[in-house]
């Protein structure tokens, strides 16, 4: 059972933000794991997950959208998630990072949420940096979230080491990337990294933007 709002709101924000008590508040289902979506974004993870096979997360902190997937896609997926976990200044506010051990049992509570009619999710854990993954990577990835770093050579990074493993009907949703845009909110890097390589005369070609809500952009084979 999670702890009532009003409770929560009056935690002491030293407690509140220590690491390691909310990573057991997490974990232990009492308070749940920091949305980094908004419920426009979740909408679109919902949408776009559907029907694919191999589904890549690039950062999962808390889980928050890890478990949204594991609650979502088809029977049999396999979702892979990725994140070294601890404090990374590029990728979080300063004194906040997730614990694996907490961050797994979030996951795991939604994949055994599912109704028994929706069949169950293959949950691979990769607990490491997404560029030492990308190097040894073979699998034909559909879905590919980028929320990982998120300093722009990061993100680029990210773009540069994966890109090439998405199936060619697959998609990639890059986080924060909607810096300026109408509607839009993210962060300096991501949005750096989307604007130079699909806005403007010198976007890129074979790629084109498919999609774009608050902070996402969605990308896909043209
Ligand atoms: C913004 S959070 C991810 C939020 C998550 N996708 C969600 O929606 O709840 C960024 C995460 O990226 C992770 N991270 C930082 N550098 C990384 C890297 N090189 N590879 C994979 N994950 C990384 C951090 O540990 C952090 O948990």
């Amino acid at each position: 059972m999670q702890l009532p709002h009003v409770l929560r709101r009056a935690t002491p924000a030293g407690l509140k933000h220590n690491v390691r008590l909310r990573a057991a508040a997490v974990g232990a289902g009492v308070i749940p794991p920091r949305a980094m979506h908004s419920e426009e974004e979740a909408a679109l993870l919902e949408r776009l997950c559907r029907g694919r096979a191999r589904v890549v997360e690039l950062g999962v902190y808390e889980g928050g959208s890890a478990a949204l997937l594991a609650g979502w896609v088809d029977a049999g997926t396999d979702l892979h998630l990725v994140d070294p976990f601890g404090e990374h200044p590029d990728a979080l506010p300063a004194g906040w990072g997730a614990l694996e051990a907490a961050t797994r049992r979030v996951v795991a509570r939604a994949a055994k949420a599912r109704p028994e009619a929706a069949g169950p999710v293959n949950v691979h854990w990769h607990v490491a940096l997404s560029q030492d993954l990308a190097a040894t990577w073979q699998a034909p990835i559909d879905l590919l979230f980028i929320d990982g770093d998120h300093s722009e050579a990061g993100c680029r990074r990210d773009w540069d080491g994966f890109h090439g493993k998405v199936s060619a009907d697959g998609v990639v949703l890059i986080h924060d990337s909607r810096l300026g845009q109408p509607g839009g909110r993210g962060l300096p890097g991501p949005t750096a990294v989307v604007d130079g390589l699909f806005r403007g005369p010198g976007a890129l070609a074979g790629w084109r933007i498919v999609d774009e809500v608050d902070r996402t952009t969605v990308v896909a084979r043209s």
